[in-house]
């Protein structure tokens, strides 16, 4: 069965904090993680990236949720992620419009031109929304495997270090990426498969 639509708002989270730790109960329903953890992740949500854009319906119940992270090597993109809809409400449609708005959010006020995400077992949804597999893309800001050698891949031994910074070197490269992805012969390998769609 289908919602009525005119019944339903998608907005920004950190705009509604009274629905914090209802959004952290619907998330860890699905994936269970430290509330604190997961509470820290949700209070970060602000009007540029990360945003935690919520679903709510004319009672006021959250029925879903959809975290949007910048891309550091993609910025005309985003990392759309934890996308879910409580388990009762799941299979009329709320997923599909919660995309569709996140899709409308993310052209019109962050004015991107496309969005990625990753996923395990619901590629057919994504791919309903219009969503096509690509390569994996980073959200830690490690380059891509193809991109041009930099300043600092030429650096010798030698070059004089002042307190772990070379001199007039670019900043040191970022901490390694966590599991699932991870960078084999400079590479980004993953065990999801990634998505994207143009805006
Ligand atoms: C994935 C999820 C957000 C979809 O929300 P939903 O409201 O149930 O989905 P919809 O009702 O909008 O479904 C839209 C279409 O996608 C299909 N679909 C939904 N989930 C699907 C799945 N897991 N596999 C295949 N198709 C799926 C529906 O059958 C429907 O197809 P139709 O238009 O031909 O009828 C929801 O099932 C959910 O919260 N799942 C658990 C969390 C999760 O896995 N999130 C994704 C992380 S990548």
């Amino acid at each position: 069965m289908k919602m009525e639509t005119q019944n339903l708002q998608v907005v920004r989270l950190h705009e509604n904090p009274h629905y914090l730790k209802a959004c952290c109960e619907l998330i860890n329903d699905e994936w269970p993680r430290s509330e604190t953890a997961r509470m820290m992740s949700l209070q970060a949500s602000c009007n540029h990236l990360p945003t935690s854009l919520i679903l709510i319906d004319d009672m006021k119940r959250l029925l879903g949720h959809c975290k949007l992270t910048a891309i550091p090597s993609i910025p005309e993109s985003c990392f759309i992620e934890t996308v879910v809809i409580s388990k009762s409400m799941r299979g009329k449609r709320l997923g599909s419009y919660l995309m569709r708005q996140v899709e409308e959010y993310c052209k019109n006020i962050l004015k991107l031109k496309m969005l990625h995400l990753s996923t395990k077992g619901q590629e057919n949804f994504y791919a309903k929304l219009g969503y096509e597999n690509c390569a994996p893309v980073s959200i830690y800001g490690v380059r891509s495997f193809n991109s041009v050698p930099t300043i600092s891949d030429k650096i010798p031994n030698q070059v004089p270090v002042i307190n772990n910074i070379v001199e007039g070197a670019p900043p040191p490269p970022p901490p390694p990426m966590p599991k699932p992805e991870t960078m084999v012969n400079n590479t980004l390998k993953s065990t999801k498969t990634f998505m994207f769609k143009y805006l």
